[in-house]
C-alpha cells in the first residue's frame, strides 16, 4: 500500500467499502452517511476528547432506551431530524393541514367516543374546560364523513397519563366525523410541558442553553379511507413557547386560539 492517504482519499476508501452491499440502497445511504460524517469531523477539527465525549453521550442515550422510554427518538426530535424526515417524505399539498411529529406518547387502543364526548376520564384532572371542534374536508372543501379523528394530550399537571403510570388512560379518544364532516371533543385546555429531560438529551439541552418546553397542543391523528393519513397537533395560539418548541414541530397553519373554552380547528386532508 504505497499510495498517499489523505482525509479525502480515506473517505473514498471507506465509501467504496460499502459499494458491494446486496441492496444498492444500503450502499447509497451508507456512502452518504460516511461522506457527511467525515466532512463534519474535518470541518470542526474534532478533538480526540470530543470524539470520546460523543461516544459516551450516545452510550448513555442507548442506556436510556426501554419499552417506554426512547431516548434516541428524543435525540432525533431535539436535533430536528424527526421533523426533517416528515418533510422529506411528505410534502403537504397547498391548502391541506400541515403534519407534525407523532411524539412518544401515542398509545393504540384509545376508547371510541361519540360526537361531543369528554375525554377527561380521571375526575381529578383539573384544568380549564375546552371544546375542540371543527370540520374535516378535502382540498375542494367537501366534508369527509365517517373519518376517525384520534386525539390525545398532556394533563394539566404537565404529564401525559402514561408518564404518571403506564396503565393509566386519560385525555385520549377516537372520534368519528358526522355526515357534514364535523367533530367535537370536550376536554381541558392543554398546557405547555417539558419533554422528558432527566436523561442525556435533557443534559444536552441544558449544556447548549436550550429549553425543554413544548408549546401547549392537542395531538390529532386523522384517518379516512381513500385519504392520506394525517398526524398533526392543534397548537394553542396563546402559548409563549411557539417559537422555541424543543422539537421544532410548530407550523403556522396549525396554531389556533383556545381562549374562552373554545377552539375551532378545521382539518383538510388529501386524497391518496
Ligand atoms: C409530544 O408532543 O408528545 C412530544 C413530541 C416529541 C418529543 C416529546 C414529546
Ligand atoms: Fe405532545
Amino acid at each position: 500500500m504505497d499510495r498517499p492517504i489523505n482525509p479525502a482519499q480515506h473517505c473514498l476508501d471507506v465509501c467504496s467499502a460499502f459499494g458491494q452491499a446486496a441492496d444498492p440502497r444500503m450502499t447509497e445511504v451508507m456512502e452518504a452517511a460516511v461522506r457527511h460524517l467525515h466532512a463534519f469531523v474535518e470541518e470542526v477539527g474534532l478533538t480526540r476528547e470530543e470524539w470520546l465525549a460523543g461516544i459516551n453521550f450516545l452510550t448513555e442515550v442507548g442506556k436510556n432506551c426501554d419499552d417506554v422510554r426512547q431516548e434516541f427518538v428524543l435525540l432525533s426530535d431535539t436535533l430536528g431530524v424527526s421533523m426533517l424526515v416528515e418533510m422529506v417524505n411528505e410534502q403537504p399539498a397547498p391548502g391541506s393541514t400541515e403534519p407534525t411529529v407523532l411524539g412518544p406518547f401515542y398509545v393504540e387502543g384509545a376508547l371510541p367516543r361519540a360526537f361531543g364526548d369528554s375525554i377527561v376520564d380521571d375526575p381529578s384532572t383539573g384544568g380549564e374546560p375546552l371544546v375542540l371542534h371543527g370540520t374535516l374536508t378535502d382540498l375542494d372543501g367537501h366534508p369527509i364523513p365517517e373519518a376517525t379523528i384520534e386525539v390525545w394530550q398532556v394533563q394539566p399537571n404537565g404529564l401525559y397519563d402514561i408518564e404518571e403510570n403506564p396503565q393509566k388512560r386519560n385525555l385520549r379518544g377516537v372520534f368519528r366525523t358526522r355526515g357534514d364532516g364535523t367533530y367535537e371533543v370536550r376536554t381541558v385546555r392543554p398546557v405547555d410541558y417539558t419533554i422528558p429531560d432527566d436523561g442525556p438529551v435533557g443534559a444536552m439541552l441544558r449544556t447548549a442553553g436550550r429549553k425543554p418546553w413544548r408549546p401547549a397542543h392537542v395531538h390529532l391523528m386523522v384517518r379516512a379511507p381513500g385519504y392520506k393519513p394525517l398526524v398533526t397537533h392543534a397548537f394553542d395560539a396563546g402559548s409563549p413557547w411557539l417559537s422555541e418548541d424543543a422539537v421544532f414541530g410548530v407550523r403556522g397553519s396549525i396554531i389556533a386560539p383556545m381562549d374562552d373554552g373554545d377552539c375551532q380547528f378545521d382539518l383538510v386532508i388529501e386524497k391518496i
